[in-house]
């Protein structure tokens, strides 16, 4: 079997060439995204491997199904990359669901605490020889709020830390988890009321239609003076501007980013040389209470390893037996696990 691997970095290969050797798949690795202007180079592939800024669109769908191509294999969780309306009934889409919750939810605590007790800013004075305090004041996560979006597996790794940090939590998730809510320090609100009672705020939901700007400007004027905007999701979970905007009145304490609206074009590529044309993303850089990331919650040993196991078994399964657990589904009318493990 011959899988076309798009968005391939240095990184990606190691744990892809072991599960690949074990189980007979060889992997052409493409460094270009795959779009509708790469996709050609998928001709005479099994099949196709992307990543989270690699566009599945019906163009892209189309042009795959032509070459023959019947599996999109996701080396991730989330699918809003995929136009999983037109792919359903004409190509098999598989993802990684879970790969290792810790990495990205002690990622969201790492930025989280860079940014409260200043250390982007520590590490940078020290190797100059400044050891001026002053500036330096940050706040004790012990006894604040924290407003967590979506419990899921991250969601629930993320306020397992919260609460070893001492932190109450105000949970919401649409399909609220059994026996997470203590009636105390971990509590099941609604929307509103998270965001009036939150001291940091934590996304940890996909990005759906219901989703889309789920942090907004209305919902910062809803939040406390000072708040810290936590996203480690999916960029389009917060209006970029209105955060700028938020920022810039003082309304919001601090932002870290992992996730950026517009990053399909810009993350995961080294720009140091070039003028960025993005103003919104280059002003909230320019702000010294503003952490981003490039997408990088994801990267560790653990994941990368798993990611690749898992989606080894996927392909395998999906090519010698016809199916795989983790397939997508969107008989309903929208997306889910798949629950025959061979749709349509
Ligand atoms: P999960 O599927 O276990 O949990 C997602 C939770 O969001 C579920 O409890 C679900 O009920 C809830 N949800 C769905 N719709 C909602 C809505 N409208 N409002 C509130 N909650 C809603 O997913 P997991 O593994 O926890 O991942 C969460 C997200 O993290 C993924 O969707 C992905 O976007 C992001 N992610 C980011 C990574 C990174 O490197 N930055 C890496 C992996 C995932």
């Amino acid at each position: 079997m011959r899988i076309a691997f798009f968005d391939a970095k240095p990184y990606d290969k190691p744990s892809f060439e072991r599960f690949g050797a074990e189980h007979g798949l060889k992997f052409k690795y493409f460094e270009t995204k795959l779009n509708e202007d790469t996709v050609n180079l998928a001709n005479g592939y099994d099949g196709v491997c992307v990543f989270v800024n690699d566009t599945v669109n019906a163009a892209v769908i189309d042009r795959l199904c032509e070459m023959g191509i019947k599996v999109v294999a996701l080396r991730c969780a989330g699918f809003n990359n995929v136009d999983m309306k037109y792919a359903f009934g004409r190509i098999h889409v598989l993802r990684v669901p879970a790969y290792s919750p810790y990495a990205v939810a002690e990622h969201t605590m790492a930025m989280l605490l860079t940014s409260v007790r200043r250390i982007h800013k520590a590490y940078i004075r020290t190797r100059d020889f400044n050891f001026s305090l002053t500036g330096m004041t940050g706040f004790d996560l012990h006894g604040k709020t924290v407003g967590v979006i979506g419990t899921g597996r991250i969601g629930r790794v993320f306020i397992d830390i919260c609460r070893g940090f001492g932190m109450n939590v105000l949970a919401y998730d649409k399909f609220p988890a059994q026996g997470l809510d203590n009636g105390d320090t971990v509590r099941y609100v609604s929307l509103d009321e998270l965001f009036e009672g939150s001291d940091i705020i934590s996304l940890h939901c996909p990005l759906t239609e219901e989703t889309y700007h789920i942090i907004n400007s209305d919902s910062l004027e809803k939040c406390r003076r000072g708040v810290v905007i936590l996203n480690t999701s999916r960029g389009a979970l917060v209006d970029a501007e209105a955060l700028l905007a938020g920022i810039k009145s003082r309304k919001v304490g601090a932002a870290c980013l992992d996730v950026y609206e517009e990053e399909a074009d810009i993350f995961f590529e080294d720009f140091s040389g070039h003028i960025i044309e993005d103003d919104t993303l280059a002003r909230l850089i320019s702000m010294p209470n503003v952490i981003v990331s490039s997408h990088q919650a994801f990267l560790t040993e653990d994941a990368l390893s798993n990611i690749a196991e898992t989606t080894v078994k996927n392909i395998v399964g999906f090519f010698e037996n016809n199916e795989c657990p983790n397939e997508l589904c969107y008989r309903g009318g929208s997306t889910e696990d798949c629950k025959c493990g061979k749709c349509f």
